[in-house]
Formats: C-alpha cells, structure tokens, sequence
C-alpha cells in the first residue's frame, strides 16, 4: 500500500495501472467497519483500490462540528492496508484547495430537503470535493454507502452534469450488533446517548414493519416518539421520500420505492441513518 499526499504523486502512481481497472473510496476517515465493507467490494471489483481520506472543510455548515471531528490517520491507515488498499490519498486542505473553490452546484429538488434544508451548503461542498477526487483519481467506478442516502443521490446528479465517465456503486449500511449504523461521529457520543442511540434503528425498523397499516405522516409521528423515548434524543426530522427525487410522499402508492430517512440530535453530536420502507 502506498500513501500519498499530493496530486502529483498520485498521478505518478497511478500512471503505472490500467486506468479502467481502478476504484475509488472517497472518506473523511476515523474509518470503521462500514468505510471497511466499501473498500472491500472495491477490492472485490477492481484491479486497483484507491482510498481518500481527507476531512473537507467545504462540506462543514458547523465549525464546531468540522474542529471535533475525530482525526485517527494512523488506525485509518492500519485498516486500509489490512482491507487491501493499493493507495492512500491524504492530501492537506491547501493541496485540494489551492484556489477557494468558487463553484455553486444545483440539484434541482434533490438538494433543498432534509440534511440539504438542515446543513445549508453542506452538499455543496461535498460536490465540491467529490468532484475534485473524481478529476484526480480518474476511477471507474467510486464506492458510496446507503448510510448517506441523500448524498448518494447528489453525487449521482453531479456526475451526470459534470460528464464523468464512471460508475457509483452503492453500498447497504454496516450496523453495530445494537442496530446503531456505523458512523465515525459514534465516537463522540457520550455514555448516556451512546445507549439511547440504538433507539434511532430500532423505531425505523418497528416503523417499516409497521408503515403499511399507517399513512406517512403517522408513521413519522411514530418514529419520532420510539426515538425520542429515552427523553435524550431529538428528531429533527423524519422523512418518508422517493428513493430517486428525495421528495416527501403523502401516500405508500405515489412512488415504487420510498426510503424512511432520520436525522437525530444526540446531545453535542447530529446522527442520521435511513431505511428502506417499500
Ligand atoms: P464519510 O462519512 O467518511 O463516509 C465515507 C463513505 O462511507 C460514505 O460513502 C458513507 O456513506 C460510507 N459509510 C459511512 N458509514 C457507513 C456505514 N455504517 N455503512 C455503510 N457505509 C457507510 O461521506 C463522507 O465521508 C463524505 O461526505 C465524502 C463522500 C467522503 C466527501 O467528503
């Protein structure tokens, strides 16, 4: 495995290997078992396995949020090579960006609800970013994980205005023996929401068992109270939305496929996860 850390080392590396045969994991690192499950399809899928690992300050709406976000380069760097990463990419800010980036991106509906209408600029910046790797890494194919559904769908829209010729593969959540879905910000929980947190999986897995004998407005009435009932957690907003456009439906037969999506405060720390209702 090899870590690199500017555009022109990467580039060198990569000008060894047959462009069609390679696979990028975009990450912020303080990887876990759900990053670990992307990198290993990717291995599975591709000849060549290139990992980012780069906390883009473009996507945080949160300065706090962006300060605490946990850092482990070394662990990350132990995992990845035991996944079987052929390339570390863990550039400083100012190797990507050396210019601000000035572009303003527009996803038409899918962009303005839920973590678009709660984290303003958030997928902004994430387009920002992933379009950047894109240009660098050149991949075939780029490996996102269900965990965020939204974002899924974003960079999916971005590359089909941008014109990248590759593939997105998405990948389902890795869940805790608790339900809890993995996420890097599980680190920051303290002892008391870290226990109520599986709560958030269990009332959206109670809530899809049970969305069919509700209407969708029910159900998020529902979800928020199973969540909310250790009086720790907080719904900011539950969701019942097609599964391409992101938009609330009113009724389960007004789309093929509907996504039930959660975001939740845990005390200091913003959690979401999502499932899939029909
Ligand atoms: P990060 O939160 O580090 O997540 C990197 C990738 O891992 C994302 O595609 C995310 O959906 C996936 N992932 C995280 N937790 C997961 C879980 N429990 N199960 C399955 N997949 C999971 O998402 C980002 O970083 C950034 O926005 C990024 C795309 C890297 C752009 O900066």
């Amino acid at each position: 495995m090899k870590t690199v850390t500017s555009v022109k080392a990467l580039r060198e590396v990569l000008s060894a290997v047959d462009s069609t045969g390679i696979g990028l994991v975009p990450t912020m690192g303080a990887l876990h078992a759900g990053h670990r499950s992307l990198v290993e399809r990717a291995r599975r899928e591709n000849a060549t396995v290139v990992v980012s690992v780069f906390v883009n300050p473009t996507q945080f709406n949160d300065k706090n949020d962006l300060r605490n976000y946990p850092r482990t380069p070394e662990a990350d760097c132990a995992l990845l090579e035991a996944a079987g990463a052929d390339v570390v990419f863990m550039p400083s800010v100012e190797e990507m960006y050396p210019v601000p980036d000035l572009r303003q991106y527009d996803f038409g509906r899918i962009d303005k609800v839920m973590e678009g209408a709660t984290r303003p600029g958030h997928f902004n910046g994430v387009a920002q970013v992933v379009s950047k790797l894109f240009a660098m890494v050149q991949p075939a194919r780029a490996y996102f994980g269900e965990k965020d559904f939204q974002q899924i769908a974003v960079v999916k829209s971005m590359v089909a205005q941008s014109g990248f010729p590759l593939e997105i593969v998405e990948c389902g959540i890795v869940r805790g023996d608790d339900g809890l879905a993995l996420s890097s910000r599980n680190a920051l929980l303290d002892a008391a929401h870290r226990a109520a947190a599986p709560d958030i999986c269990r009332a959206l897995r109670l809530g899809a068992e049970r969305a069919a004998g509700m209407t969708p407005a029910e159900l998020a009435d529902f979800v928020t109270r199973e969540t909310e009932r250790s009086g720790l957690l907080e719904v900011i907003y539950f969701q019942s939305v097609d599964a391409l456009t992101m938009q609330q439906v009113a009724a389960w037969d007004e789309s093929e496929r509907i996504q039930g999506c959660i975001a939740v405060q845990a005390g200091a720390v913003r959690l979401i996860d999502n499932i899939r209702i029909k």
